[in-house]
Order: structure tokens, then sequence, then C-alpha cells
């Protein structure tokens, strides 16, 4: 497929000195760029949302340990490694849930470990591969996923998924983008993502930057919508895959799976298998971020509920096993996705 015409953001960028970051504060209404230098504004950054979007927050941190290293001297990978420690777990509070900022920090202290004296030009590249690796990911998966959707079909998508969630093309965005572009898909609708808004104000925003057209609704819009007949699959991505199938993702996900099933519509899970966590047996094993109440008294900086009002802000929930039909990641497509499955599909796979 035309893959300049279909995906033209980029939300991460390493421009050899520092990252360059888009900021999703402020989308759609502002398109600014954070530029951090040093660890420290990158786990902030993350922490912050400025970038978000469980491959993405994982590239941004393998990047983040590359700037770490500027300050330390060491002769060996290893040495290095253990100087890194600090900013490695600095990084890893960041943000609790996506999977993705663990397994990319990993990853880089591993190749770390065996490295000698050249073991900052190691570093670099691993993180330039993490970063590399997610397209050709996301790219795959576009194909698998939309191989599933007959033609004309319309779709429902929760969050933000797209480039501006990963190193591009998107995940459950990308199975859209190569659905459209294959005429699979004929009607597109996002919901609004409460409270943070990815759908309002990242989703929408950024199929408009490539020519496919989607329609908005509330999230409290979903069911009703399910029941006129007008969507056949609900497409996501994921924070965290768990081994019995379980995945985790935006707040709102696992409403949107209970009224799919109720009204007969598929629901397929999209994500690279960077996300997926077969070290963890099932979703209530996993950390659910709360945020600040802030981001559902007011909205930008405005309070619009009643003082003394308190909130309750998880930003995640886990859809359970049952109520998926396809977990599609770059290894393959999972159908009615449980332990026995997933231990098939991932049977031979390194999980150190
Ligand atoms: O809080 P966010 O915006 O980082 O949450 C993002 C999601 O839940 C996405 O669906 C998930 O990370 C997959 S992004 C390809």
């Amino acid at each position: 497929m035309d893959y300049e015409r279909y995906d033209r953001v980029r939300a991460v960028i390493w421009n050899g000195n520092a990252l360059d970051l888009l900021d999703q504060r402020v989308l759609p209404l502002q398109q600014t760029r954070v530029i951090c230098g040093d660890v420290g504004e990158v786990a902030q950054a993350i922490f912050d949302l400025v970038v978000r979007g469980a491959p993405a927050i994982g590239i941004a941190a393998a990047w983040g340990l590359v700037l770490a290293a500027r300050r330390v001297e060491a002769g060996s990978g290893s040495e290095a490694a253990a100087a890194l420690v600090g900013a490695t777990n600095q990084l890893n509070e960041a943000r609790p849930t996506a999977v993705n900022l663990a397994w990319a920090l990993r990853r880089m202290n591993a190749a770390l470990a065996s490295a000698g004296a050249n073991w900052r030009d190691v570093l670099a590249s691993e993180a330039a591969a993490i970063e590399a690796e997610d397209l050709v990911a996301n790219r795959h998966m576009g194909q698998l996923g939309a191989a599933l959707i007959a033609a004309g079909s319309g779709v429902l998508t929760h969050c933000n998924t797209g480039s501006l969630a990963t190193s591009g093309f998107g995940t459950a965005l990308g199975v859209i983008r190569a659905g459209v572009a294959e005429g699979r898909i004929g009607k597109v609708y996002a919901g609004e993502t409460r409270p943070w808004l990815q759908g309002a104000r990242l989703t929408v925003w950024e199929l408009l930057q490539d020519g496919i057209p989607a329609t908005l609704i509330a999230d409290s819009a979903a069911a009703y919508l399910m029941s006129t007949g007008q969507v056949q699959w609900v497409i996501v991505g994921a924070d965290r895959i768990t081994a019995n199938g379980d995945v985790a993702n935006k707040i709102g996900t696992y409403a949107l799976a209970i009224a799919a099933r109720h009204h007969g519509v598929k629901f397929m899970v999209v994500a690279p298998s960077s996300t997926v966590d077969m070290r963890t047996a099932s979703g209530s094993e996993i950390e659910i971020e709360q945020r600040s109440e802030s981001e559902l008294l007011g909205y930008a900086g405005q309070r619009t509920v009643a003082e003394g009002v308190r909130a309750w802000n998880p930003v995640f929930d886990v859809t359970p096993a049952e109520l998926i039909d396809a977990i599609v990641t770059e290894r393959g497509v999972v159908l009615r996705p449980d332990a026995q499955r997933m231990a098939e599909a991932w049977n031979g796979v390194d999980l150190s």
C-alpha cells in the first residue's frame, strides 16, 4: 500500500542529539514540539503524556537511556548498565501499565550486558532498532488485521493507537489504515475517550491528516451505535496482553467489549509482541494506573465540577480474553485467545 499517503504524522523523532516529541497534551489546537535533552526530561514527558501510547512510551524510554548514557563513563557495557540503574528505574516508574516501557528498558540493558568498549554505539543502535522494528510490525499487523474484515464494514476504535502512539502507522489504527486502503472498511467511528480525549483530540485529527474521514462519537454512544448495525468490528490497541489473553487498554475498552458481544459485533485487539507479557498470568495481576482527579474535575485547567467533589480516575481497564475475537500481533493472529492458544503462539519465544 501507499504508506506515504496513509501515514504522515511522526510523534517521536531522535534528531541525533535530543528526543523531539510532538506535544500530545495540546493537539490538535497547537502543534508544538518538546525537545528532551536528558533522561529526566524524557521521564517527565512520559509521565505528563507529552508522549503516550504503549509502543511510543517504550521507544521514548529507549532514547532516554541513550541520553542518560552521556553522563556515564564506563569501559564496558556491563559497567555502563550498572551506572544506568538509576536512569532505568526513573524511566520505568514514569507509567506502570504499558509493558512496552519495561520491555524496551530490559532490551536496552540486555544489549549493554554483552557490549564491549563500543557500548555507546550498541545502545544507540538498539534504540534505533526498537523504533524501526515497531514500524515494520505495525505495517505487518495492518495487513493481518485487515484480512479479517469483510468488505464494506464499519469499525469503531477507542483511544489513539496510531502513528502518534507508535513509531508510525499504528496498531489498531494501522489495521484501520490498511482496511480503508483495501476498501474493506467503509466507515470509521472513533470514541472520544474521556477524560483525556485521545479519540477526540488525537485519533480523528491524525486520520484527517491522512485523508481518512472518521466520525466522532461520545463514548456513551457506543452501545447505541452497535445496536444500529453500523459497525461490524471494534478495533483497539493494548497496553499489556497477559499469558491468558486478557488485555489491559484505555479505560472504556472493557465496556466496549461487553457491548460488542451483546450486539454480535466482533472485537479485535492489535498490538506488537512488545506489548505481550507472557510473564504475567492474567489481567488481575496488572497494575492499573490511577491519574490525578483533576483530569475529571476540570477541562483545560478550568474546574468544571463543583468544589468539594472527589473523583476516581483509573486510566486503564482489563478486558477478559473471553470477550476478544482476535488478538493480532506481528507474529500472527490468535483467534478466541485463551491461555493455551497464547502459549502455542508464543511457544519458543525468548522471554528473557
Ligand atoms: O494513556 P495513553 O494515552 O498512553 O493510553 C494509550 C492506550 O491505551 C492505547 O490504546 C495503547 O497504548 C495502544 S497504543 C498503540
